[in-house]
């Protein structure tokens, strides 16, 4: 399927899911005020990928927080394609020093915007193309 659409209703703050989409595991997470503050609060300059990966927008934006997120209505919601950017290994969530994603294979931390931190990855994890159809639908592709 080249698109697909996830209900999240009820995905309550601090709750995550993980869908398939073409053949990659999407992790989706409405983030509490809590953690959007903690990925906000980071410098850029204390990121080792500043760039934001976001399909859905330019090339060059910046990784912060809102340009990691669903925007800035939705900054509360995370939409990444959950494969470590290092060797491709799927990373835990909620887990790892900035209680972000945790890869085990070989220790590469991603805080709560999956923004890499610690570890061999050199990029942050990826966000596809996606958009809010409804309030509690995303359509991913
Ligand atoms: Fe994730 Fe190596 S594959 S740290």
């Amino acid at each position: 399927l080249a698109s697909i659409e996830v209900d999240v209703a009820s995905l309550e703050p601090g709750m995550s899911l993980t869908v398939k989409w073409r053949g990659k595991p999407i992790f989706i997470r409405n983030r509490t005020p809590e953690e959007v503050k903690a990925a906000a609060d980071v410098a850029l300059s204390d990121l080792k990928d500043p760039i934001a990966r976001n399909a859905n927008l330019p090339p060059d934006a910046q990784a912060t927080g809102v340009d990691r997120s669903g925007g800035k209505d939705k900054e509360n919601w995370i939409v990444m394609i959950g494969t470590c950017t290092h060797l491709g290994c799927v990373p835990l969530g909620q887990a790892g020093e900035y209680n972000g994603w945790f890869c085990p294979c070989h220790g590469s931390v991603y805080d709560t915007a999956g923004r890499i931190r610690k570890g061999p990855a050199p990029q942050n994890l990826a966000i596809p193309t996606f958009s809010f159809v409804s309030d509690t639908k995303i359509k991913i592709g």
